[in-house]
């Protein structure tokens, strides 16, 4: 008997010392609207032993939100990580429809490769509401993370505009810092899709880190390294090979040698903010009018508008930081 209580207390021990290491990690949210290169930034927050990823709240965007639920689903089922809960959020931005971007990442946002759909199921609870939740279990610690359109967090937003005060640390991808988009001549494809609910965020937030579209071009993946990469021995790679093919294709058809992972670039500056090479502090504001700016975000460089700086600015990351973490997402598992 007093073997077995002391197998017991053995065991006790090892998993109060797996409580105690749970509880040290950064409690981590991320909306997201999957999209290959989310899912690239998926798979290297799996891989990342720091932080506890609370969820995934999704956003349509690239592609529907039945799609984006879908594709999440698939990821978290391939990565083994059913463990995390998936929560479906907005279907449309909050005011004007906008094109998704099937064009980039297929019309399922897959590559569409035809993968039977997971065998788990979203949970019942709204992205919005459970970005609230999520922010009041981890008050204070919790690091949220937008790789798609804001709508979600500006419906939390709109539910409980005290949401910022709970968050430690907001990163963002979006935008064009000097207007040179990727989805009309000067915005950036998520602050374009729902330009309202990017104003309404990023001005109730304090401040917020910020990986553009211009960082992630300043960023590239050549395609044989990546190529080079997917032929890691692991299911996360030989599924991330199938679904991105068709994107990769169409970004060495139209834009070169390299390949722009942006929420990948994004989700590095999260899990590593040490490397972060040169960052830049500045006002920023989200055109909604216009017919040619419609959803820029215009940057006082000069700071000529006495607007506080709230957007702290990825302008250079550590490449070689950057790359070896991608590589570890893919041949983990
Ligand atoms: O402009 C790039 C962003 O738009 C990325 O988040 C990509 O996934 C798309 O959502
Ligand atoms: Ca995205």
């Amino acid at each position: 008997m007093r073997f077995h209580g002391v197998a017991c207390n053995a065991r006790l021990g090892d998993l109060k010392d797996e409580e105690q290491k749970m509880s040290e990690k950064i409690p981590l949210l991320i909306d997201t609207d999957p999209g290959v290169d989310d899912a690239l930034a998926l798979l290297m927050a799996f891989n990342d032993a720091r932080h506890d990823i609370v969820g995934l709240t999704i956003a349509a965007g690239n592609v529907g939100l039945q799609h984006t639920v879908r594709n999440a689903l698939k990821l978290c089922e391939v990565a083994g990580r059913d463990d995390i809960p998936v929560f479906a959020g907005a279907p449309a931005p909050l005011l004007h429809p906008s094109p998704d971007a099937g064009y980039v990442h297929g019309q399922d946002g897959f590559g569409d490769v035809g993968f039977p759909p997971a065998a788990r199921r979203a949970e019942a609870e709204h992205a919005a509401l459970a970005i609230l939740r999520l922010s009041h279990e981890h008050a204070g610690q919790l690091v949220l993370v937008a790789l798609g359109p804001l709508t979600n967090v500006a419906l939390a937003l709109k539910l409980d505009p005290t949401l910022p005060q709970r968050i430690a640390r907001f990163v963002v991808m979006g935008g064009a810092v000097t207007c040179h988009g990727n989805i009309t001549p000067a915005a950036e494809f998520n602050f374009y899709f729902d330009p309202e609910a990017a104003h309404l965020v990023l001005e109730a937030f304090d401040r917020y880190d910020l990986a553009d579209w211009e960082a992630t071009i300043a960023h590239g993946l050549h395609h044989e390294r990546v190529a080079a990469w997917l032929r890691a021995d692991s299911a996360r790679a030989r599924f991330y090979d199938r679904i991105s093919e068709k994107t990769r294709s169409w970004s060495a058809d139209r834009r070169g040698d390299h390949w722009f992972a942006a929420d990948a670039l994004a989700m590095a500056f999260v899990l590593a903010p040490e490397g972060a090479r040169e960052l830049a502090q500045r006002p920023l504001a989200i055109e909604l009018q216009g017919a040619h700016a419609r959803g820029a975000s215009i940057v006082d460089w000069r700071r000529e508008g006495g607007q506080p700086d709230k957007a702290n600015i990825l302008l250079r990351y550590d490449q070689d930081r950057f790359e070896a973490l991608i590589e570890a997402a893919l041949a983990a598992g």
